[in-house]
């Protein structure tokens, strides 16, 4: 596999000068990012890429954009085309890589597609994270962070800010299948010895995010930029905290850094609480339209989406998971710009090496 070329430290994707992780290289020489040609795992990624580590992608491209590794490959990352669902062959990747870090983001992150079909959505988020899992345990790789989920995980929680320790209600088989592999990353902790630390992120945006697969800021930014009505499903008033992706990669870089000794759940996110309405409104002012005209369709509620969703992340403040965070005015001032400059290339299946 080729060496990777030597590249200044980048911001994650276009970052509006945000968070940056503190230390340089650390740890990781050599890192596997599964779904790493998806929204997030590219920004990750790139960052990777920047501070010189080793860099291999899995994806099977059901979502993820040969563009969004095009500038990863062409600075020395390499790129299998994958299912993660499929075992034998991860396993023998994970060997012959011998990742010092594996970052688990592959998934289907679809809520309603999860509903319509809880079977594929477990395949590749219950049966492929137990394959992540197993093959970074037999192979020891020291390091395992995984993506998961706050807004889906807590379900419509009794307590808004919601920390770790509350109760997880998941209302979606995506929410469950999520929560199904933090157990077994648990178990693995513990009859395997194998160093996890799971991430449940808020609601991720940011440049590479497609407006086509429902993100709320993604669609508002792309119907901005093109003069369109915002589509609000439901009333408006339902609420999310919202999380840059510049600092999603920022805190998963920070969870490899270290060794721990005990399983750990980190909410990431922003912790700041704001209503669909209301972003609808910051996204048309710093789109440069006029304030208070707001243009906006009503459609009908979507099932299995909570009606509060914020998270407390004190303790990925107190542990340093979370640094700085990037303010959501600037953060989708980069989105915007990014929308306005970017065509969102097509999903691809082959044109890159399968695994045998
Ligand atoms: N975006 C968010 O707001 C958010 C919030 C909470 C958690 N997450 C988690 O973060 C991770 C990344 O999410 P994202 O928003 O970047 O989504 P995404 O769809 O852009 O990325 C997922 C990637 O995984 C790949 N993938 C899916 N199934 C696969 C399989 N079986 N084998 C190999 N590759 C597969 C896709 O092709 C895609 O590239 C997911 O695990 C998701 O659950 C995202």
């Amino acid at each position: 596999m080729a060496p990777v070329r030597k590249r200044q430290p980048q911001n994650p994707s276009h970052a509006p000068g945000g968070a940056r992780p503190a230390g340089g290289k650390g740890l990781l020489g050599r890192a596997i990012v599964t779904g790493g040609a998806g929204f997030i795992g590219s920004n990750l990624v790139d960052f990777l890429v920047g501070m010189d580590a080793r860099v291999l992608i899995l994806d099977n491209f059901c979502t993820g954009r040969v563009s969004n590794v095009q500038p990863a490959l062409a600075s020395g990352a390499e790129l299998v085309d994958m299912d993660i669902s499929r075992g034998q062959d991860l396993n023998r990747i994970v060997a012959s890589f011998q990742p010092d870090a594996i970052f688990h983001f592959a998934a289907q992150v679809d809520v309603r597609d999860s509903a319509l079909h809880p079977a594929t959505d477990a395949s590749s988020n219950v049966i492929g994270s137990v394959n992540v899992l197993a093959a970074a345990a037999e192979h020891e790789v020291r390091r395992l962070v995984f993506a998961s989920t706050g807004g889906a995980i807590y379900g419509d929680a009794a307590c808004v800010p919601t920390a770790e320790t509350e109760p997880t209600k998941p209302i979606s088989p995506y929410g469950l299948s999520k929560l199904s592999a933090e157990l077994y990353a648990q178990w693995f902790h513990r009859a395997r010895h194998l160093n996890v630390v799971t991430l449940r992120f808020g609601n991720v945006y940011g440049p590479r995010q497609d407006p086509a697969r429902g993100a709320v800021v993604a669609r508002f930014c792309e119907q901005a930029v093109r003069g369109a009505e915002f589509e609000i499903f439901g009333t408006g008033k339902a609420t999310r905290d919202y999380l840059y992706v510049g600092d999603a990669v920022a805190a998963s870089f920070q969870a490899a850094q270290r060794e721990r000794l005990r399983y750990c759940v980190y909410n990431v996110s922003s912790g700041r609480e704001i209503s669909v309405h209301e972003l609808a409104s910051l996204i048309t002012g710093l789109a440069g339209q006029a304030a208070g005209h707001l243009n906006v369709k009503v459609l009908d509620a979507r099932p299995g989406e909570v009606s509060r969703s914020c998270l407390d992340i004190s303790r990925a403040r107190d542990d340093g998971i979370i640094g700085t965070l990037t303010a959501l005015d600037a953060g989708i001032t980069a989105t915007l710009a990014w929308m306005r400059t970017s065509q969102p290339g097509r999903a691809v299946g082959s044109s890159y090496r399968r695994a045998r």
